[in-house]
């Protein structure tokens, strides 16, 4: 995708809306020779290891503190001695990781240093919005600046990489993980994951706040039967390539170090012994020159899995299929060098593996500054650069769905005489741990700001009246806190409803089989709008949950997520309307249970409810058509959606070709311009999300009736006019074809340009021989 400014005019306005979206997720992808160098000294140590020094580098226990199954902490101190740990995960203090490293770099024979590695999800002490919501700003420049502030924070402790991106596609709102990924589109996904390698790892690996991106997990872990954490996937081998690779090929090209092998199995094959994803797609195909660490225990899993009887073939087929650290289980150290003196493992295998992180160890410069500076004491989030990236982070992040007006206004943003007494209502309202969702590292409830804090500050500071009532409890079942929540309802002119999910109700091992609000909040949704006031309803959450209800109920509705330490800052900005909302959704908010999965870039069907395109102007027979009897197909909030504080149309799109050439893309030649002119049609200035669909047919593998090709945001001004164009060339043509090959195939090409997944007329395009 590219954009071409129209004038000079708005040269600046667009420098500043390309700089933040489109063309950050474009960032050229660094060659990942250059991130990973050869070092010389990789193989003159290599050549002096024993086979069990070797195997130490490829394993990884945790700290001391942390629990886990095989942690023994007096003996992890002796085997760091032996040179038989390679890297300890948990470690999250400079005294902690300095401690360990003394007895790698002073104690042990080669005296290599260890690499320490953490789960620094979305921020270390200065915690950000969670993964989700950060997709939501569709703005890959601004999680590139989240993950290179958290780079920094992490590496001022020791730790010098870190398990994350999470680039799992989720289209499972019951899998608690969704809250930790970018969502459910693989280009959206894509330009997230390289955000997020360039920010961790920074310019040079060699710089001391560079830290080790882990793409994770390799591969389809999103994709879990039922969205039950864990669970059994299966997916196609081109919807894999079409869908789930894509955002870790991506990485992979960014120069991502490490990529970590999932839990779950795929297609029969458990993903931390799959010789195809790890081997054959990886190295085979993508050249990949970093290492893979396995997921916490995943080598060990594959007995319960039933690929292994006992832990020497657990180890054996692991290793064989790809993993080169074994993090957690301890398998690789027992079993490696026996397998390879038995001839078992090749020995040019374990070779390869160790020098991949001894490769990684020199580039990040850990054998030339093993330690680092103790810090005089353990500070609070108080950098006012990181607080102001973390307010502006989670104001990009919410998602604005519902705005009805009430007696002739919308309800947000909140103003003037309309707004004078505000009820604040419900148990997230002021609930600090909450805010700061699941992985919140080393952050401290502490530093968040709530809602609750934040507005007071803003009545005292306008002369507002506030009455606060907690109402119920996230699970709550008692109503002895609803009729003083009413009556504070129904002295206030405006009530703002915080409800949803705890924060830890997401993440790891926290799917939910139900997505309504918990507890008895529905209720209490109920009781405070029978009260007529109008009702600004914030959502919680590490995932999206069925509001069709709520919705109806409450005329505003925005979703928050899981914003952070400066959740009250920013909330209450954007309430108050000193900032518009700007987040558009990355996920399908369904209307029901049981319409999950779905996403909006589905397959169609032959039977499809509606779709003129497909049908070729045929009616569908109205009962054999797909669907259910008591639903209809459409998410309650598509892919893309979100409103903001003003209203923008669009021009229809103008395409610079009706015919292109399969062949001439295919050999890199030019591709189609599609624009269209933005304009905001309200009174405020606001950003748009600017988006190009794409449809394709007459295809060898039927493709989505929707594919998000491409996305600018763009800032105008009241009756601002822009003119919005994108490329469409091979990288956004080609596909993973029947032949098992990626390329543009002869097929009509329909495209289009919208505010949401939705919306918007296509133009059609003939991709010819
Ligand atoms: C999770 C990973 C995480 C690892 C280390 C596992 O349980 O699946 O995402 O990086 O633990 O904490």
């Amino acid at each position: 995708m590219a954009l071409i400014p129209p004038t000079a005019k708005f040269l600046r306005g667009f420098l500043l809306a390309g700089l933040l979206a489109g063309i950050a997720g474009r960032t050229p992808a660094q060659v990942p020779e250059a991130v990973i160098p050869d070092d010389p000294r990789v193989d003159a140590l290599l050549a002096r290891m024993t086979l069990e020094e070797k195997a130490g580098q490829l394993n990884q226990p945790s700290a001391e503190h942390a629990t886990g199954p095989v942690v023994r902490s007096d003996d992890e101190r002796e085997l760091i001695r032996q040179g038989l740990v390679g890297s300890i995960l948990n470690a999250d203090t400079a005294q902690e990781c300095n401690r360990y490293q003394q007895l790698a770099v002073e104690e042990s024979r080669l005296k290599i240093p260890l690499l320490f590695g953490l789960d620094v999800i979305h921020g270390f002490r200065t915690e950000f919005p969670i993964p989700l919501a950060l997709s939501a700003s569709w703005d890959p420049a601004l999680v590139e600046q989240t993950a290179r502030f958290a780079a920094r924070e992490a590496s001022r402790q020791g730790v010098r990489w870190t398990f994350s991106p999470m680039v799992d596609i989720a289209r499972d709102p019951r899998w608690g993980r969704i809250a930790e990924g970018s969502g459910e589109d693989p280009w959206l996904g894509s330009a997230f994951a390289r955000a997020y390698v360039h920010g961790y790892q920074g310019d040079r690996l060699s710089d001391p706040t560079a830290v080790l991106a882990c793409a994770k997990h390799f591969v389809g872990y999103g994709a879990a039967e039922g969205g039950r954490d864990y669970n059994t996937t299966e997916i196609s081998e081109v919807t894999l390539r079409n869908v789930y690779l894509p955002p870790f090929h991506a990485a992979v090209e960014a120069g991502a170090g490490t990529i970590m092998s999932a839990f779950n199995s795929l297609n029969s094959v458990p993903a931390s012994a799959n010789p195809f994803t790890l081997t054959t797609v990886l190295r085979d195909e993508w050249k990949f020159r970093g290492f893979v660490d396995s997921d916490w225990t995943s080598v060990q899993e594959i007995i319960p899995h039933g690929i292994a009887e006992d832990g020497r073939t657990a180890a054996r087929k692991s290793f064989l299929a790809g993993v080169d650290m074994d993090m957690v289980s301890s398998l690789f150290l027992s079993h490696l060098p026996e397998l390879v003196r038995t001839g078992q493992v090749p020995a040019g295998r374990l070779d390869d593996a160790v020098r991949r992180v001894l490769r990684l160890k020199f580039a990040l410069g850990l054998f030339d500054r093993p330690y680092v500076e103790i810090p005089a004491a353990r500070k609070p989030a108080d950098d006012p650069a990181g607080l102001e990236l973390a307010r502006r982070a989670a104001e990009e992040s919410f998602v604005l769905l519902e705005n009805r007006p009430v007696n002739g206004a919308p309800v947000l943003p909140l103003a003037g005489g309309r707004a004078r007494r505000i009820a604040l209502i419900g148990p997230l309202a002021d609930s600090a741990a909450d805010m700061l969702g699941s992985w919140k590292c080393e952050a401290d409830p502490h530093d968040v700001v709530t809602l609750k804090t934040a507005l007071e500050e803003r009545a005292v500071r306008d002369g507002l009246q506030l009455t606060y009532a907690r109402g119920t409890d996230i699970a709550g079942s008692s109503g002895a806190g609803f009729a003083e929540a009413v009556a504070a309802a129904r002295a206030s002119d405006v009530v703002v409803l915080a409800l949803g999910e705890s924060g830890g109700s997401s993440g790891e091992a926290s799917s939910r089989a139900h997505l309504d609000l918990p507890g008895n909040q529905p209720q209490l949704l109920e009781a405070v709008a029978a009260t007529g006031k109008p009702v600004a309803l914030v959502v919680f959450s590490g995932r999206p949950l069925t509001l069709a209800r709520a919705a109806a109920q409450a005329p505003a509705v925005m979703l928050a997520w899981f914003p952070g330490v400066q959740a009250g800052p920013a909330l209450v900005r954007t309430l108050f309307g000193d900032v518009a909302p700007a987040g558009r959704l990355t996920v399908s908010v369904p209307r029901s249970l049981g319409q999950v999965p779905l996403y909006y870039n589905a397959l169609n069907t032959g039977r499809p409810r509606q779709d003129p395109i497909g049908m070729q102007g045929r009616a569908p027979d109205p009962h054999y058509v797909t669907g259910y009897l008591d639903e209809t197909n459409t998410p309650l909030y598509p892919f893309g959606r979100g409103l903001t504080y003003t209203s923008f149309s669009y021009t229809p799109v103008k395409v610079s070709t009706a015919k292109l050439s399969a062949a001439a893309l295919n050999r890199g030649g030019v591709g189609v311009t599609v624009g269209a002119d933005v304009r905001n049609t309200g009174r405020r200035t606001g950003v748009e999300t600017v988006q190009l669909y794409i449809r394709l047919r007459g295809t060898s593998v039927a493709r989505p009736v929707h594919e998000l090709k491409g996305f600018a945001r763009v800032s105008l001004a009241p009756g601002e006019s822009r003119h919005v164009e994108f490329k469409l060339g091979r990288d956004e043509l080609a596909f993973w074809n029947q032949a098992g090959v990626k390329s543009v195939e002869p097929s009509t090409l329909y495209v289009w340009i919208a505010p949401d997944s939705a919306q918007g007329e296509p133009e059609k395009i003939e991709i010819a021989d």
